[in-house]
């Protein structure tokens, strides 16, 4: 069966310090509790090795937000999936919405990705939306399907059935306005049915498919309550313990 999970996608905030912190009171919260889902911070490159040094991996995972799509070599100011690996991280943020739109990341270049992720045993949380305009205009489910077809299916269904993956609408991102229950459960129905037809039913049933944009305690159930809904992948409230924690709560 899928597994149901919370992962924070720190982005570019905190300093080390602040980071190691805030990773310490995660940590903390969560050794006294028992959640009912896997929990998953993805941090800076630069906190990742000493982060790794303060958790504990059997409580609390840890991701990279990007990996680069070459394996090593002449390519100034990229880091390697092997470089990730080699901080204790197991899992890595691909495809977010940022990196398509601020860093040109194209389908081409996340299938890379993707591949030295999986072949330096990194967890890809492969990430998927439509902007506001495709919502609009009603394309938003060939939009993802497209997104999903193009970087992930050369893969084999054991690699396939590695992946994460993260429904975040981007006009749910950072702005507050959260897709509701339904709007969710139908894109995540729409994307195990497209799994569903290229690697067959059983790999479509075991993949986690989490919701992001804008995830917060309060909304949280609701959107995990709904059958397609296996977590979410959370921006600005993971960036405090407490909030974090409250989503986690929430199954
Ligand atoms: P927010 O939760 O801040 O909207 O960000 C969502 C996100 O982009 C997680 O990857």
């Amino acid at each position: 069966m899928r597994k149901k999970i919370v992962a924070g996608n720190w982005k570019m905030n905190t300093t080390l310090e602040e980071g190691v912190g805030l990773a310490k009171d995660v940590n903390q919260a969560l050794s006294k509790a028992t959640p009912k889902c896997d929990v998953i911070i993805a941090v800076p490159f630069t906190h990742l090795a000493s982060i790794n040094a303060v958790i504990n991996p059997t409580k609390l995972g840890l991701g990279a937000e990007n990996c680069a799509d070459h394996k090593s070599g002449a390519y100034t100011g990229e880091v390697s999936a092997s470089m990730v690996a080699s901080t204790g991280a197991t899992y890595v943020i691909l495809g977010h919405s940022e990196r398509r739109q601020y860093y040109g990341e194209t389908s081409e270049i996340l299938k890379e990705k993707v591949n030295l992720a999986l072949a330096n045993n990194l967890t890809p949380i492969f990430c998927i939306g439509e902007v506001l305009e495709e919502r609009e205009n009603g394309t938003y489910l060939d939009v993802v399907k497209k997104q999903i077809e193009e970087a992930l299916f050369d893969l084999s269904a054991e690699d396939f059935s590695k992946l994460i993956l993260a429904y975040e609408p981007v006009w749910a991102i950072g702005t507050g306005k959260t897709a509701t229950d339904d709007q969710a459960q139908e894109m995540h129905a729409h994307i195990r049915s497209v799994i569903a037809s290229k690697y067959g039913k059983e790999v479509a049933d075991n993949t986690s498919i989490l919701y992001g944009g804008s995830c917060k305690p309060s909304n949280a159930p609701q959107l995990f309550a709904k059958p397609d809904v296996d977590g979410g992948l959370i921006g600005g409230a993971s960036l405090d313990a407490e909030s974090f924690m409250g989503i986690v709560n929430a199954f």
